[in-house]
């Protein structure tokens, strides 16, 4: 398998609580992956030591054959780690189009000369990036006028706009609707169908895991518990039981 992300014993103690326990995650190109486990088991800190966010105890992570432990968030984010964090940033002031534009303008720093040219093939791009995201419709409202789905929607679409390898949603369906949460899982299977885009995804709700994930990594207590398909998962006693916070 070709791997875009692996981590070897990665751990983070905070004081004496040990957050990410020796943690190993092998996650191939294109793959797309979620990461379950009950509040407070790690699995914002592993997304955290991931993207330099926070530096680990012990281990390393090896991002495209490059160690990058220890990089600055920037560094990382550069080379082609994106993130979107649980509760959503964007620019409520600004519209969804405006929004979409605000990475491209961050990473490029084109020539006077450039910048109509840059204009175009950017405009064009966001459009097929807030199709892809269900947005398409709304590119000209203010963001703050939008449904809380729709706001997550727009930070997936931002996250898109970097062009990173390896993208990293930390609980995308979070405070949605039922309704939301299927068209955010069928959002997410299709980028990762249509682009060869690697994706990680920390998720709590079943269904949604159900609907989009091939393999699923389950975490306990800061270290990984099982890694299996959905049904295998879905099935198992132990992790039920750890859900139910019945498991020692
Ligand atoms: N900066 C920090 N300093 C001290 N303890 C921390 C810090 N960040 C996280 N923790 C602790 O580390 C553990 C793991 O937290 P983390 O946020 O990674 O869990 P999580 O699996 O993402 O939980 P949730 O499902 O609630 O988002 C928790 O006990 C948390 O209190
Ligand atoms: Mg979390």
């Amino acid at each position: 398998m070709d791997l875009i992300l692996e981590t070897r014993g990665l751990s983070k103690r905070f004081g004496g609580l040990v957050a990410v326990d020796n943690v190993d995650i092998r996650l191939g190109k294109g793959e797309l992956r979620c990461i379950i486990g009950p509040n407070g088991c790690g699995k914002t800190t592993f997304f955290n030591l991931i993207t330099g966010n926070l530096k680990p105890s012990s281990g390393r992570v090896i991002f495209r054959g490059t160690d990058i432990t220890g990089w600055a968030v920037h560094d990382i984010s550069q080379l082609g780690i994106c993130r979107k964090f649980q509760v959503p940033s964007i620019f409520e002031g600004l519209t969804v189009f405006e929004n979409m534009r605000v990475p491209y303008y961050a990473r490029a720093k084109p020539s006077i000369f450039g910048r109509a040219q840059l204009a175009k093939n950017v405009n064009a791009e966001i459009m097929g990036h807030l199709e892809r995201v269900n947005l398409a419709d709304h590119a000209h409202e203010l963001a703050k006028n939008l449904a809380h789905g729709q706001k997550q929607w727009l930070e997936i679409g931002m996250v898109l706009a970097s062009r990173p390898s390896l993208m990293l949603l930390d609980e995308p369906t979070a405070g949605m609707t039922v309704a939301e949460t299927k068209l955010t899982a069928e959002l997410v299977r299709k980028i990762s169908e249509e682009t060869d885009l690697s994706i990680l995804v920390i998720e709590h709700d079943l269904s949604f895991v159900k609907e989009v994930a091939l393999k699923v990594t389950v975490m306990y207590k800061g270290a990984i518990f099982r890694e299996g398909i959905y049904d295998e998962i879905q099935e198992d006693r132990e992790i039920r039981d750890i859900y139910l916070g019945r498991h020692r």
